[in-house]
């Protein structure tokens, strides 16, 4: 399918500017909510979703967890839907499903180092059974007319594993191919190779010279996006993940204040809330799998006397206070109170009491 005039007024890829900016997809940190956040302090070119697993998404049980994962809002577009797993099937199925959701293309995601996704066969394992990979991504370009891309590592344990690897996955044609400049082995302990580059480019311009490359691992900011692009103009795209915790406004050249932080915060409880309370309305009649973990006690909404109780765990909300409460005196001991609290109206009632 991937040839046809349709697809190719449809290819978002063919839009970006050059070089463009990505926001990486991080599991449990670039959900709905915190897209919102980042699209708010400065937008990249292009969101990912988290990873969604095919297999989760293509049965009965696992595909309300699914589709709360790949839930958009208007300010996150456009956006990929990244998706995992290891059984061609079920890529076709997801991958034909995502074309009604509002997304911009699929991306699958090879490169994953996490020890219960390789067990499962997915993410860097695939990396290790080249055809079961390249059968997954024919399956899912086969099943949408949305463009399909790929996100991987170097290779598994050796570096020179990507003389094969990419290879293989650039003579299926992905439209863009996402290299993150480690192996799985290497987990993010040792600097990205962005020596490799020119090589990369090279097989990239001798296999499939239409395939939109973007290089991954390390880049802190735009700026030094902008520095590599001048390294390395044959690279069309850079991809920023763990860049938006030290500053959530890397996709410009703006250097926040601290109050522009706080204002970051208040907006991400806001959201935090305001998605809180959507998924307590839509709620069957039994807690949801994200219910699990909410506490037993009822806590109150923000502006209602109304008591509920948190569907969205709350716990994993307190690892982004770091990215907002940080480099201004007294911000250690904010933190640590903030670290205390059980719901977001305490949270709030730290910050109003710190006077901020
Ligand atoms: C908390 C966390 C979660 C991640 N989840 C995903 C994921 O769901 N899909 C994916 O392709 N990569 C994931 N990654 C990898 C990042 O997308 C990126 O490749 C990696 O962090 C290197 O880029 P950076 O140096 O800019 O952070 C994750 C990384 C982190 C830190």
């Amino acid at each position: 399918m991937g040839n046809c005039g349709i697809i190719m007024d449809m290819n978002i890829w063919d839009k970006l500017p050059k070089p463009f900016l990505i926001l990486a997809p991080m599991e449990g940190v670039t959900d709905v909510i915190f897209r919102q956040v980042v699209a708010k302090a400065g937008r990249p070119d292009l969101f990912f979703t988290e990873f969604t697993n095919v297999s989760s998404y293509a049965s009965e049980k696992g595909r309300a967890n699914a589709l709360e994962r790949l839930e958009i809002a208007p300010t996150d577009s456009p956006i990929i839907a990244q998706i995992w797993g290891k059984n061609p099937e079920h890529f076709a199925v997801v991958a034909g499903a995502l074309e009604g959701l509002g997304f911009a293309g699929v991306d699958i995601n090879f490169g994953c180092p996490d020890k219960n996704v390789n067990r499962a066969g997915g993410g860097a394992a695939m990396i290790k059974t080249p055809e079961l990979a390249v059968e997954c991504l024919q399956n899912a370009k086969k099943a949408t007319n949305l463009p399909v891309s790929v996100k991987t590592r170097l290779g598994w344990s050796r570096v020179d594993e990507y003389k094969e690897w990419l290879p293989v996955l650039l003579r299926e044609h992905p439209v863009a191919l996402t290299v993150h400049l480690r192996t799985k082995k290497e987990m993010s302990k040792v600097p990205a190779h962005y020596e490799l580059i020119p090589e990369i480019v090279r097989l990239r311009d001798e296999i499939s010279p239409e395939t939109k490359l973007i290089i991954n691992g390390d880049i802190k900011d735009r700026a030094q996006a902008l520095e590599l692009h001048q390294q390395y103009p044959e690279v069309d795209g850079f991809m920023i993940g763990r860049g938006v915790f030290a500053n959530p406004y890397c996709f410009t050249e703006y250097q926040p204040t601290r109050e522009d932080l706080i204002e970051l915060l208040k907006l991400h409880l806001r959201l935090y809330a305001e998605y809180d309370n959507k998924v307590l309305r839509n709620a069957p009649s039994g807690p949801s799998s994200r219910a699990s973990v909410a506490p037993k006690s009822p806590r109150r909404r923000l502006c209602s006397s109304e008591p509920y109780h948190h569907i969205l765990p709350y716990e994993p909300l307190k690892h982004f206070f770091k990215i907002y409460i940080n480099n201004f005196p007294g911000a250690g001991e904010i933190r640590a109170k903030l670290m205390e609290t059980h719901s977001v109206e305490e949270a709030w009632k730290v910050i109003e009491d710190a006077g901020l």
